[in-house]
């Protein structure tokens, strides 16, 4: 770039642009171009002096030298605002690629976990209740022995109270301490707590020692109702219990007495549930048990049993979502996967109460 170029020689001019062009091109970033730019267009460049060179010349060949120079220096001027508007495009291109802020939270979802359908059923059986103007109670799953046996008439020696079905606690003996093993002492617990009448149904858990099988569960849930007021009758034990079938398995359904025995009841039935949608078709199902509440519970309560009668029954809430939902196995309900509760909805009753 040394030599000179006389502003009349076209074919110098023209070479100077093509290198000019060429740099200008090839220019990779704003930097580079900058060092074509001034290489090219500078003070001391071949075209800038040879420019510079027309004051010197003829007056003839300045116009022609001044259009051939001009038309060059605009030739890569242009060149030049182009390259520069594609490699600010491109650096800013690549700022935006290299200074993005990844704002993804580094984080695995948790999956939401599932209401049990076990929940679900003591919510609807205690809806079922309270729509009938009963009152949802509650007791103690550590509970006293007087309550859980004495009370409700069991004798000293009942076999009930035997290590092998009764969850003793740690020097329970002592404190007379054991894991209640029915809702029933909740009847003597609100008979004692409670003005007369009283109307409750009670769901909770209860313990015994049994080991887990497809039917079986140490811990397990019961549904307890009692009433006591004046002139309560087996007819109204009975017209109850159709009703909770119904409610539970369908118009269709409707439960059976048939005589057994319990301590706290007298007299006492095995209660059945004419079940639509038996396996095999139609038939009765052992559901829970019942019966009139035994005066000598009555007494032990404070109340005169000529003046109040009641009735109780209770029932496994496993047993009644076995047969809701067609579950053969209980360790289905009992194991926890997720993948079992979430086929419940949040709520079974579609029947109406
Ligand atoms: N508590 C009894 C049981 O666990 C059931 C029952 C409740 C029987 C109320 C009669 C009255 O088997």
């Amino acid at each position: 770039m040394s030599h000179e170029i006389s502003p009349l020689d076209e074919a110098a001019i023209e070479s100077a642009v093509a290198a000019a062009l060429t740099a200008i091109r090839g220019a990779g970033t704003l930097g580079e171009l900058k060092d074509a730019r001034l290489a090219h267009t500078g003070d001391h460049a071949p075209l800038t002096l040879a420019n510079r060179a027309i004051g010197k010349l003829a007056k003839e060949d300045k116009a022609t030298a001044g259009k051939l120079l001009g038309r060059a220096r605009g030739r890569l001027q242009q060149s030049i605002q182009a390259r520069q508007r594609e490699l600010e495009a491109l650096a800013a291109e690549q700022m935006l690629r290299e200074e993005t802020v990844d704002v993804t939270v580094p984080a695995t979802r948790i999956p939401y976990g599932s209401r049990h359908p076990l929940s679900t059923l003591i919510d609807d059986i205690s809806d079922l209740f309270v729509s009938m103007g009963w009152e949802i109670a509650e007791g103690p799953e550590l509970e006293h022995e007087w309550f859980n046996f004495d009370a409700l008439n069991f004798g000293p020696d009942h076999p009930a109270r035997q290590m092998q079905d009764t969850f003793f606690v740690e020097g329970g003996e002592e404190n007379h301490l054991v894991l209640r093993t029915h809702t029933s002492p909740v009847q003597a617990r609100a008979l004692l707590e409670r003005d007369l009448p009283v109307y409750i149904a009670c769901p909770g858990k209860v313990f015994r020692t049994d080991a887990l099988d497809a039917s079986h569960t140490p811990v397990f849930h019961q549904v307890e109702g009692l009433a006591v007021d004046k002139g309560i009758t087996m007819a109204h034990l009975k017209g109850t219990l159709d009703h909770f079938a119904r409610v539970m398995f369908g118009p269709e359904a409707r439960a059976r007495l048939r005589p057994s025995f319990f301590p706290f009841t007298e007299p006492s039935a095995e209660m059945d549930l004419w079940f639509p949608q038996k396996k095999g078709g139609a038939g009765w199902i052992e559901w829970g048990g019942c019966g009139m509440v035994n005066p000598h519970v009555l007494t032990a309560c404070g109340i005169d049993p000529e003046e109040y009668s009641g009735f109780a029954f209770g029932m496994g809430l496993e047993r009644t979502l076995m047969l809701r939902h067609g579950i053969p196995d209980m360790h289905d309900i009992v194991e926890g996967d997720i993948r079992f509760s979430s086929q419940f909805g949040t709520t079974s009753l579609g029947r109406g109460i």
